[in-house]
């Protein structure tokens, strides 16, 4: 018979402790930071899972136009947001798909004025509650980078690495711009550098989750700073919280 009370290192009393829940390193920052590339960069070098929550907020708000959902009403987005189903996956060639309601809709994601209409819905409630299991959903063994804006703030909390990435208005419209450039559709700067201004002020300013860092984040500007260089401070904030960091 086993001894009661066990003693301290029995088996028992190591299977009666809680699952320690897995890491997660928050990536947080307005429109253009350069959040995604270096949220994928940091989560392929860990071997963690990725979450970009902006693409939810985007999917819901493609989902809502497809569907017609009147955008002033409340209660029909939450509806919206809460029967959407969105679905991440590599194609054949390794490059990340995102499916909505099973419709590959990676392209349309990116357009800018799905991301003004994510920025408009993401400042309901209602909306924002209806994501957040998804959301914890992805905190999965061995480790989650999760790329956002209340990632740190709101969503995860507790997170043992937090992360905020600014960069200047100017800067970040041009990253935008060029990004757009390389994919053939033309904008113009001006146009570009008025709705991210517009944006970051609709994140900043709604009442619920507003774009900001937590009190703990480390803040990095990355104006005028290469991707690799962020990669590398991102990966030395992780390495210097003591978890082990592969060599790239
Ligand atoms: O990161 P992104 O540009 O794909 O995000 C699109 C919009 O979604 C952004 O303008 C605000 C909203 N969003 C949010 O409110 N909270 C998040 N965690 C992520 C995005």
């Amino acid at each position: 018979m086993k001894p009661w009370p066990p003693g301290p290192g029995s088996a028992i009393l190591a299977a009666m402790q809680p699952t320690p829940l897995p890491p997660v390193l928050t990536i947080d920052g307005p429109s253009g930071s350069g959040k995604g590339t270096i949220s994928r960069r940091v989560a392929e070098t860990l071997g963690w899972h990725y979450l970009d929550s902006g693409a939810l907020y985007r999917a819901v708000g493609l989902a809502a136009a497809w569907e017609g959902v009147d955008l002033d009403d409340d209660e029909a987005v939450e509806a919206c947001a809460r029967r959407t189903r969105i679905r991440f996956a590599d194609d054949a060639a390794g490059e990340p798909r995102v499916f909505v309601n099973e419709q590959d809709a990676t392209d349309e994601l990116r357009l800018e004025t799905t991301g003004a209409a994510a920025s408009s819905i993401a400042a309901k409630p209602g909306v924002r509650a209806a994501l957040v299991e998804m959301q914890h959903g992805f905190r999965q063994p061995p480790g989650l980078v999760a790329d956002g804006r209340d990632m740190g703030t709101v969503i995860f909390p507790d997170a043992a690495f937090k992360v905020f990435l600014t960069a200047s208005a100017a800067e970040r419209a041009e990253r935008r711009h060029k990004q757009l450039m390389d994919k053939g559709v033309s904008v113009n700067l001006d146009s570009l550098l008025g709705e991210i201004i517009a944006r970051d002020e609709r994140d900043a300013n709604r009442a619920v989750a507003p774009l900001r860092p937590a009190p703990e984040a480390v803040v990095i500007d990355t104006t005028g700073i290469g991707i690799e260089a962020v990669v590398a401070r991102v990966l030395a904030h992780v390495r210097e919280g003591g978890y082990p960091v592969p060599a790239r």
